[in-house]
């Protein structure tokens, strides 16, 4: 038994313990915003926070997460940070098929909790594991300083 808390609320799950957070969140919770891309750290679409850092759930076993404050996609819009970046997502129309904008948008947001006006080499940084197959990088790019403008 491993207990989380996600979003705020307490779980506690019968898993092994090396099964990643990122199956635990989709398959034992319900909480499917978080998506799978890779499996090995290489595309970021499975980013979530742990006590405000983005980290990738699928390499993360779960019983390292017991006592971290984790949030997923599906509250990030109840943090100042998130949800000015949620609506300048929506400002800028930001998502083509939207399958790695969850994890786009929880490193985002560590960024600018962290960091409320990141220059374009910070937003590089920050972002740089997060794939997106339809190449919406430049319009990232723009939310992140529209959000920062406080949009
Ligand atoms: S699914 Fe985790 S980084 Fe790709
Ligand atoms: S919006 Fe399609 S993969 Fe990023």
């Amino acid at each position: 038994m491993v207990t989380l808390t996600i979003n705020g609320t307490t779980h506690t799950v019968d898993v092994p313990s090396d099964m990643p957070l990122l199956w635990v969140l989709r398959d034992v919770v319900g909480l499917t915003g978080t998506k799978f891309g890779c499996g090995i750290a290489a595309c970021g679409a499975c980013t979530v926070q742990l006590d405000g850092q983005p980290t990738r759930s699928c390499v993360t076993p779960v019983a390292a997460v017991a006592g971290k404050r984790i949030t997923t996609i599906e509250a990030i819009g109840e943090t100042p940070a998130g949800k000015k970046i949620q609506q300048a997502w929506l400002d800028l129309e930001v998502v083509q098929c939207g399958y790695c904008q969850s994890g786009q948008i929880m490193s985002a947001t560590a960024l600018l909790a962290k960091n409320p006006k990141p220059k374009d080499a910070d937003i590089d940084a920050a972002m740089s594991g997060n794939i997106c197959r339809c190449g919406t990088y430049i319009r990232i790019r723009a939310a992140i300083k529209h959000a920062a403008k406080g949009a």
